[in-house]
């Protein structure tokens, strides 16, 4: 038995910044409403055409990781990739990074679980190091989302939310068994799936021949949908709970965390957890006034920005959670 730490962190955003002032050029919103209820100042899109996609960026941020970690490519015994915007409808993106990275054929995975999409794939890859079955995992969180967007007024409650990029983290075998990945904690409610969802094209309803037949200008249905009041309460419930859990089982109380590195879904969020559980500014990470939210790459690039700052050290307990469509949410205890 092992634990799993991580020994590389990277990122990638787009150089291309999409101010609040810019959106409202396009859709009836503005700079104060965005930032009142979201606290987002600005995004990353890529320009179309400029050739970066989920997967390059994911391998970008990657390549930084792989790095930082000290190893070689061929070290990687798997790579997990969480996307909720992949290349292809299939195959997954987690195969083209096998195949860009130049990696040996080692097992790929593709994880869709939107903004939990990381905690989700840092707890298979922490069972997987726990177990002996491998010793050094990439898992990788990225996501364009600007070319799927509506951005006329008709999407503005999603649009002006939604930035890309991508982060990625190298889990490695830790044997000391008080360092690392202390526990993961995921969860989901289907119930909810359509608040928050994405439902054409897809098999269940809508495929493309349908969206090409109705040639319907009204269609939404290939634009995400998003309850956002709904998903808000349902966050920040969630968010809390998961957190206690993740502490409660290592016998920790909130006073114990160092660092809290929230899924960026929305500042407001971000400032009722650290409320209820009584952090101090300094100990909740937020960029997303800077990058939006970039679902499944959110938490890894903020880790990796907080660990750039120098505010990850040796020893701190750090919280990472998530929450997004699915339902689904998730969280996970880190002994540096
Ligand atoms: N600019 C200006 N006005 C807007 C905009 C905009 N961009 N978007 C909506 N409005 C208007 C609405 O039309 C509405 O107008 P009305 O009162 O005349 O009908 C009004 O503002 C209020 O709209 P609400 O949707 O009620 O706004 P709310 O305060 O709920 O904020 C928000 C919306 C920011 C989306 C919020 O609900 C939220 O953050 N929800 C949670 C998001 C989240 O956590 N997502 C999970 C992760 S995402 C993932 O997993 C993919």
């Amino acid at each position: 038995m092992y634990n799993s730490k991580i020994i590389g962190l990277g990122y990638y955003v787009p150089e291309n910044v999409v101010t609040n002032d810019d959106l409202s050029k396009v859709m009836d919103t503005s700079d104060a409403w965005i930032q009142e209820r979201t606290g987002i100042k600005e995004r990353r899109h890529v320009v179309k055409g400029d050739g970066d996609t989920t997967t390059s960026m994911g391998v970008k941020a990657a390549k930084v990781a792989i790095e930082r970690a000290g190893i070689d490519k061929d070290d990687i015994d798997f790579i997990i990739f969480a996307t909720l915007s992949p290349d292809y409808y299939f195959p997954g993106p987690g195969v083209l990074v096998q195949r860009d990275l130049g990696i040996k054929t080692v097992g790929a995975l593709d994880v869709r679980n939107q903004c939990s999409g990381f905690v989700y794939g840092i707890s298979v890859a922490d069972q997987y190091i726990k177990s002996g079955m491998y010793k050094n995992i990439l898992v990788v969180g990225s996501e364009l989302h600007s070319h799927g967007l509506d951005m006329s007024t008709r999407g503005r409650g999603v649009s002006v939310i939604f930035g890309d990029g991508a982060g990625a983290a190298v889990l490695s075998r830790e044997e000391n068994l008080e360092k690392g990945i202390l526990s993961t904690h995921l969860h989901s409610e289907g119930q909810h799936a359509e608040e928050l969802s994405l439902i054409a094209p897809g098999m269940g309803k809508r495929w493309v021949n349908d969206i090409i037949e109705d040639n319907d200008p009204n269609d939404e249905s290939y634009y995400p949908y998003m309850n956002g009041q709904f998903v808000f309460k349902n966050a920040v419930v969630r968010f809390s709970q998961v957190i206690l859990e993740g502490l409660e089982t290592n016998n920790l109380t909130p006073t114990d965390i160092d660092l809290l590195v929230p899924h960026q879904a929305n500042l407001r969020i971000s400032q009722f957890i650290q409320k209820k559980f009584g952090l101090q500014d300094d100990q909740v990470f937020n960029n997303i006034m800077k990058y939006g939210n970039t679902t499944a790459a959110s938490i890894p690039i903020a880790l990796t920005e907080a660990w750039e700052a120098g505010k990850v050290k040796e020893g701190d307990l750090l919280v990472l959670a998530a929450f997004g469509s699915g339902f689904t949410w998730g969280s996970a205890i880190i002994k540096w």
